[in-house]
């Protein structure tokens, strides 16, 4: 694929940061910050990747693409991380959860406590727990949440200031770069530029999380319908986005 380089807008204020295009975006990150991570859920976010892929080599070896593994993904997501770094030539770096941690919680619950008593325990030891340790040595982190996901995204910006993560008192910035997209974006995106995507897409499944906490949704059912069925809409959460519950909650 061609390099292209975007201007550089590194002087712009994140107030004034409403309607740039995704590439600007990553671009205007990569400007910003020295320690500069992406996060890749395995889905449709592979756009942003393949986004990123288009960059220059020095601009795109500035960005470490990570996934949380849970344990719990779908084979099919685990073949795609495959895919990706070998389409792209970037490697997803995984990071796992506490083994002693999460040794603790299977022996005192079980595999699958989160039917009963909601996900937040699992989601906490096997997502939250280490995304806040990778994130502690971050200055700037890209995810690909977009404002059409759900009922707790529709105000997220471009970017913003990530209170809920940033380690050791320094400053973390959290870039949304596919905020403003629809997904019928984000596939006209893929379908154009003929961008690998995860197997599971072809069965029904639109947004993909962990394998028992996600499944495929029919024609007319909103794309978060198949994560977490059996709970609200508006606790849809898994905690990775933290601030996006706030902002509802300030907005309720
Ligand atoms: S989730 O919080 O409900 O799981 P969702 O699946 O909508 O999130 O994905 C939105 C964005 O969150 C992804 O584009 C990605 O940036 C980040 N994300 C979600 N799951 C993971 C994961 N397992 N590893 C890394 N990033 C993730
Ligand atoms: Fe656990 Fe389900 Fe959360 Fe994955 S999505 S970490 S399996 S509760």
């Amino acid at each position: 694929m061609a390099s292209v380089t975007q201007a550089p807008r590194s002087d712009i204020a994140v107030d004034d940061i409403t309607d740039l295009a995704p590439l600007e975006v990553i671009s205007l990150a990569i400007e910003r910050h020295e320690r500069l991570a992406m996060s890749f859920s395995g889905a449709e976010d592979v756009a942003m990747v393949s986004m990123l892929a288009s960059l220059t080599e020095p601009q795109r070896n500035r960005v470490t693409l990570f996934s949380l593994d849970t344990g719990r993904l779908h084979p099919e997501t685990y073949q795609f991380f495959e895919k990706v770094r070998d389409h792209f030539g970037i490697p997803v770096v995984t990071l796992s959860p506490d083994p002693y941690l999460l040794d603790d919680f299977v022996r005192a619950k079980g595999l699958f406590s989160f039917y009963k008593d909601g996900h937040g325990e699992c989601c906490a030891i096997r997502k939250i727990d280490p995304l806040r340790r990778f994130l502690a040595d971050q200055d700037g982190w890209i995810t690909g949440q977009r404002r059409d996901q759900s009922v707790t995204r529709v105000h997220i910006p471009q970017v913003q200031e990530d209170r809920a993560f940033q380690g050791r008192g320094d400053q973390l910035m959290k870039y949304n770069p596919l905020a403003g997209w629809s997904s019928r974006q984000v596939w006209q995106y893929i379908r154009t530029h003929a961008v690998p995507y995860n197997a599971l897409h072809e069965r029904g499944f639109v947004s993909i999380g962990c394998e028992p906490c996600t499944r495929p949704v029919a024609p007319h059912e909103h794309e978060r319908a198949g994560r977490w069925w059996w709970e609200e809409a508006t606790k849809k959460e898994c905690g990775l986005h933290a601030s996006n519950m706030q902002i509802g909650d300030e907005q309720a």
